[in-house]
């Protein structure tokens, strides 16, 4: 324990970079040390340790990130005490290289060693920043730990970490190692602790969510442990984030249109239109195949929120091969997406292949996807108008402070004016009146 955590080198700042995985990391981290008596910093200035949970997954989010440690290094120059350390997916995928880049640096730790924080920073300062990026145990899933959660309505509850799909283009699995599924009963814990703190609403994380089983002959499965997660009394709303379609089973889709706290909300990342493509993405599953499992979704979820994932300009994407993403993202009529340019990655497969598509192209072909979802939907939203849904409230709306954002149970942002009644957290019911972009605006209705 720390004699005077109101010093400045109790204080802790955490920057976050990257996916819903790392967000709730950086609260297993933020646990981690406030078990040890340390506080936190909303700015680094105030800080004596300053994190930087980093994300690998293309070209730009890595150079941002590392563009902005590079800056960190003036908390040093002002302050020689003050201690930086790298965390997250950089630090597995590009560990050596930052080392060399960036020798001010305490610490360069992968997302599954944590644990070593306390001690380390105990640790007397090295010349070299010291790089850790394995855990000492076998398999690390910091089960037994729960996260220092903070504000918003919503808790991240990780059912499994790392990745054993192989997609090609994809540095996650080496980033993250290999899928590890977290036993059911800790899951349940952490849903029931945090439900007992006041989130009504609770997101399963896994990079590939869907394929989580409780044990080594296959059950539980994932739809039994959803089906769990929504009786816990006083939850309001169950998410999880991210299925793969090779894992969709009709079990799962059968209950995301069962209703109660369960969230009629499926993000299916589709990546390509192409078998061709597919195939050297390494997806494990057809166009074909794809086009089934969200017909079956579409015809047995009830108000169904459908989302995709989509790379353009994969190497050898030909204008046929990009011709059938445009034409499967047309039939699909999707809600959202979210569209990116492929950006090779050192040491994946795919980075042996030629990036042969040029930037204009792959631009061009992110335009017309983009041009293509916006259509869908905002036609699928405007269905909603006239309508009235249960609305759960998330916060102020960014735009103004005298109206609240919140969201359908599919996901839908709702915006609405604030009332004398409601607060965060609550969920009440909106009569759905007009959109303005991709954004619904409403009136409380009852
Ligand atoms: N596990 C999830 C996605 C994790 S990464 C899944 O498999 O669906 C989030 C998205 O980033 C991916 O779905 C993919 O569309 C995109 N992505 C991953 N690697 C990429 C790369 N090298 N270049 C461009 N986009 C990439
Ligand atoms: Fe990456 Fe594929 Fe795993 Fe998703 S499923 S994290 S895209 S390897
Ligand atoms: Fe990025 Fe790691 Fe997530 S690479 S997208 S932070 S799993």
């Amino acid at each position: 324990m720390l004699d005077s955590p109101e010093d400045k080198a109790g204080r802790v700042h955490i920057e976050t970079y990257g996916c819903e995985m790392n967000r709730a990391d950086s609260e297993i981290v933020s646990a981690l040390l406030e078990e040890q008596g340390y506080l936190r910093a909303e700015h680094p200035d105030d800080a004596g340790v300053i994190l930087v949970n980093t994300c690998a997954i293309r070209e730009h989010a890595q150079e941002r990130a590392l563009a902005n440690i590079a800056q960190l290094k003036r908390y040093k120059e002002a302050d020689a005490t003050v201690r930086i350390g790298v965390l997250g997916c950089l630090s597995t995928h590009l560990g050596e290289t930052i080392a060399a880049r960036l020798p001010f640096l305490d610490w360069i730790l992968g997302p599954d060693a944590y644990r070593s924080l306390p001690v380390l920073l105990r640790t007397e300062r090295k010349k070299q920043p010291t790089i850790l990026l394995q855990s000492d145990r076998e398999s690390e899933l910091y089960e037994d730990l729960l996260p220092a959660r903070r504000d918003g309505i919503n808790a991240w509850v990780t059912i499994s970490r790392g990745c054993s799909n192989h997609c090609t283009y994809c540095v996650v699995p080496k980033a993250r190692g290999p899928e590890r599924h977290r036993p059911l009963a800790s899951i349940m814990r952490e849903v029931n602790a945090a439900v007992e703190e006041g989130f009504p609403q609770v997101t399963l994380l896994g990079q590939n969510v869907n394929s989580w089983r409780g044990g080594d002959d296959g059950t539980p499965a994932f739809p039994d442990l959803l089906r769990q997660v929504a009786e816990t009394p006083g939850l309001k709303r169950v998410r999880f984030l991210t299925s793969h379609p090779k894992d969709c089973s009709d079990e799962l889709i059968h209950i995301l249109g069962r209703g109660g706290a369960i969230t009629p909300q499926l993000h299916l990342p589709v990546q390509a239109g192409s078998n061709a493509v597919l195939k050297r993405m390494n997806r494990r599953y057809t166009a074909e195949h794809y086009l089934e499992l969200v017909d079956k979704a579409q015809n047995s979820i009830p108000g169904l929120l459908l989302s995709t994932d989509i790379i353009v300009g994969f190497p050898g994407e030909s204008a046929e091969d990009f011709r059938r993403t445009l034409e499967l993202v047309q039939w699909v009529g999707f809600d959202e997406a979210f569209v990116y340019k492929y950006s090779p990655r050192l040491g994946t497969p795919a980075f042996k292949l030629e990036d042969d598509v040029p930037d204009e192209v792959k631009i061009e072909r992110l335009t017309l996807v983009n041009d293509v979802i916006r259509r869908s939907g905002r036609k699928r939203r405007e269905k909603l108008i006239g309508s009235t849904l249960p609305v759960l409230i998330e916060s102020d709306s960014a735009r103004d402070p005298n109206e609240w954002m919140g969201r359908s149970p599919a996901g839908h942002v709702i915006v609405l004016p604030k009332g004398e009644q409601e607060s965060p957290g609550d969920e009440i019911s909106v009569r759905i009146e007009e959109l303005s972009g991709f954004t619904l605006r409403g009136i409380r209705a009852d």
